[in-house]
């Protein structure tokens, strides 16, 4: 597969050993080529930067995937330079590389670590055919506001949600072992509270109370560095004032003091020299002196490390200690990859294309991803024999490219399915199906196809919308401020609605969306976020009963933007609202002195509660939960406890059901969250199927930190609930006391 590099540290026994032989060999100058991370996209990067690589100056390319080039490269660092140290290679696989999974925001809506980790694998798999040996993920930034563009590259709002998932996309990318063909290094990203920015524009201010940060943002990438992950990038953001890339609170004592973390840390692109921009620096030498006194080993796109490093150490303002910390922390990685054994990758069996399990574990995602919010009076499923004719109607039904959603360097719109060329496979010529695009994009303004979009309808024994978000819309600095569904597609709704036709919405789209102005016109609902390759098939199947819709939401969907943030696991507040806290704005009496409205944390203007509460997803099943119940009601911290439920599947059909579990801590040293998701299990039921599922609780699962700042499991009263959503009220209580 890949050629031997010639290396004479190979003999050395542990990796430890290794990187100490070869550290000591280094001069300044070739270790801060280590540390530096180039972009290398042209095809002439090895004429171009060809010279740096011989003279040592790089540790690391990015953006290269023509495996030929990369291979040279490779070649040129491992037997022209001095050393002959081989390089990481990046790539940002987010979701996908030839074959496109759903957006990491539609995985998490299935709740499936298994099909996670699969999806991740195959990623990993036609990369490293490639010559890819890194990738720029899993993103593991906690997500509570749906205008930020790249809430679709996160797992959404819940902290176990995200922190399981982290760990199955680790798992998948890195496998059993880095150096194994097929594995590469993963990078949990963007540390930390990158998804906190103001008003949810990219790269915008954050600002996040330590307990905040500790209890929500910061696990997640615990999770990630438990799990292995070989790296981790700082954001681009401002932290509580100290910019991530300078962010010593962060990187060293949290990560290296606190977690040990043994990996290295890469720089966002050029975030380094933007430390002078966030005004924090006054010129690059400060910034490369700040981020790698905070900790940042090696710098992405940028040349403040390689300008400034040698001269820092030099002047005795970094210590040569320090700079072999960064070297070291990014060596172990290369022996760990097996990078000085295998560098290059073989061309004959590297062309990554889609291989037919990488297609059905993209299909299968894509199945368990899509989420039925709504099916008034069963509208759904469609029954192929019940119907002569189908109107297929809006701007993403026929959009391969679109479907694939954001960051999708590498994925082939070529190779994806379409929901119409799937709805015409599977019910072939016993339906009639007529397609109109009726709009250009999904921000379209121009109507002139909606008559004709009408008459197909008017026709048709059911229409079905396929409506959403193009995928430039979002992704990094793809926020919106305004989360409606895009240009006059609400207008195409309600034109479809006046036919009298049944009407199906489905959305393909990047976020959760704001869709109260046209939930009533829709008789069901499917939500598909961008559903990668296999979108098609998995939604035609939905749509027809092969299959159960299975998703349920990873993030919550507010009624208005003005909602935002909303999320299932807020605090209660003093003055929580209650179910019928409701005001009609119009009804205030304008002349009448200021009186009591409640009194409540409510808007005036909106019910407190949101469209689609966080958990929900529906089925063609009807699940039944009761008699939940704990193996005791007082435990001792320290000690377990089994709380189970049971299930029933009462309706027609075999479905899978997510069954989740809340908890709520009632008295804390600080105010702990109305509900907090503590495990979930996806499982499956025949039609008629009663099953008990069970959930091992230990009291060191409801520790957080404190008002003193230390992470403890705090005795008292807990309520803990099961069900299939957020909203569940099957309720049981359990009080745990202090070991003396
Ligand atoms: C900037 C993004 O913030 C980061 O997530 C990505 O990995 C790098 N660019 C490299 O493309």
């Amino acid at each position: 597969m890949r050629a031997n590099s010639p290396d004479p540290v190979h003999d050395s026994v542990t990796t430890e050993e290794r990187v100490a032989t070869l550290l000591a060999r280094m001069t300044l100058t070739e270790k801060v080529g280590q540390l530096t991370l180039l972009n290398a996209s042209e095809d002439d990067a090895p004429k171009s930067l060809g010279d740096r690589l011989r003279a040592g100056l790089v540790g690391g390319l990015l953006n290269q995937v023509d495996v030929e080039v990369v291979n040279e490269l490779q070649r040129i660092a491992v037997e022209e330079s001095r050393l002959g140290i081989p390089l990481m290679v990046g790539r940002d696989v987010i979701h996908g590389f030839r074959t496109i999974m759903p957006i990491p925001l539609g995985q998490a809506a299935t709740w499936n670590r298994e099909l996670v980790r699969a999806g991740a694998r195959a990623a990993a798999l036609e990369a490293a055919a490639a010559g890819i040996n890194w990738t720029f993920a899993p993103m593991v930034d906690i997500s509570r506001d749906p205008r930020w563009g790249r809430i679709a590259e996160s797992f959404g709002e819940c902290v176990v949600l995200t922190s399981e998932l982290a760990i199955a996309m680790v798992q998948g990318f890195q496998g059993n072992d880095l150096s194994q063909p097929g594995s590469i290094a993963a990078c949990a990203k963007h540390f930390a509270a990158y998804g906190a920015a103001e008003s949810g524009r990219d790269y915008a201010t954050t600002d996040v109370s330590e307990t905040e940060l500790r209890n929500v943002y910061l696990p997640p990438f615990k999770a990630a560095v438990d799990a292995g992950v070989a790296s981790l990038m700082p954001s681009f953001s401002d932290l509580n004032g100290v910019p991530a890339s300078a962010n010593e609170f962060l990187l060293r004592q949290v990560l290296r003091d606190e977690w040990n973390f043994p990996g290295f840390v890469v720089s966002d692109w050029d975030s380094i020299r933007q430390l002078q921009v966030h005004g924090l620096t006054e010129n690059d030498r400060e910034s490369a002196f700040q981020a790698a006194n905070a900790g940042v080993d090696m710098e992405m796109a940028g040349d403040a490390y390689s300008q400034h490093l040698a001269g820092l150490v030099e002047a005795g303002r970094i210590s040569l200690k320090a700079i072999d910390a960064a070297v070291s922390n990014v060596l172990r990685a290369k022996f760990h990859l097996g990078l000085f054994e295998h560098a290059t990758t073989s061309v004959a069996e590297s062309r990554p294309v889609a291989s037919e399990e990488a297609l059905a574990t993209a299909r299968s995602l894509a199945l368990q991803s899509v989420v039925l919010l709504k099916n008034d009076h069963g509208a759904l499923p469609l029954s192929i024999d019940g119907l002569n004719s189908v109107a297929v109607i809006g701007p993403l039904a026929d959009a391969p490219y679109e479907q694939l959603g954001t960051w999708i360097f590498d994925g082939d719109p070529g190779l994806s399915v379409t929901p119409l060329s799937a709805i015409q496979d599977l019910v072939g010529e016993r339906v009639e199906v007529r397609y109109v695009r009726a709009m250009e994009n999904s921000r379209s303004q121009a109507n002139e196809a909606f008559d004709e979009a009408a008459a197909i309808a008017k026709d048709a024994d059911v229409a079905v919308l396929f409506l959403g978000e193009e995928s430039i819309l979002s992704g990094e600095a793809h926020s919106r401020a305004d989360i409606d569904l895009p240009g006059d597609q609400a207008q195409l709704v309600r034109r479809i609605r006046a036919t009298g036709t049944p009407v199906i919405g489905v959305i393909l789209a990047g976020r959760p969306l704001t869709l109260t102005n046209v939930v009533d016109h829709l008789d069901a609902l499917l939500f598909a976020w961008h559903p990668g390759t296999m979108g098609g098939p998995a939604i035609a199947d939905l749509l027809f009963g092969v299959e159960s819709p299975s998703g349920k939401l990873p993030a919550t969907f507010p009624r208005v933007v003005g909602q935002i943030p909303v999320y299932y696991s807020q605090k209660n507040t003093g003055k929580p609202p209650s179910n019928d806290t409701v005001v009609h704005i119009d009804a205030i009496d304008t002349y009448a002195p200021q009186t009591s409205l409640g009194m409540t944390a409510f808007h005036l203007d909106t019910h407190f509660t949101p469209l689609f509460p966080f958990g929900h997803g529906l089925s063609y099943a009807r699940f039944e939960y009761r008699n939940i119940r704990t193996t005791a009601h007082e435990i001792r911290l320290g000690d377990a406890v089994t709380v189970s439920a049971e299930l029933t599947n009462s309706g027609a059909v075999a479905a899978d059901e997510v069954v989740q579990l809340y908890v709520r801590d009632l008295v804390g040293s600080i105010t702990r969250p109305v509900r907090e998701l503590k495990a979930f299990l996806r499982v499956r039921l025949a039609a008629g199927q009663t099953m008990t599922v069970d959930f091992e609780l230990h009291t060191d699962d409801l520790a957080f930190y404190g008002r003193d700042g230390q992470l403890a499991t705090e005795a008292g009263e807990f309520h803990l609930w099961i069900g299939g959503s957020s909203e569940t009220d099957l309720r049981t209580e359990l009080r745990i006391v202090s070991g003396n």
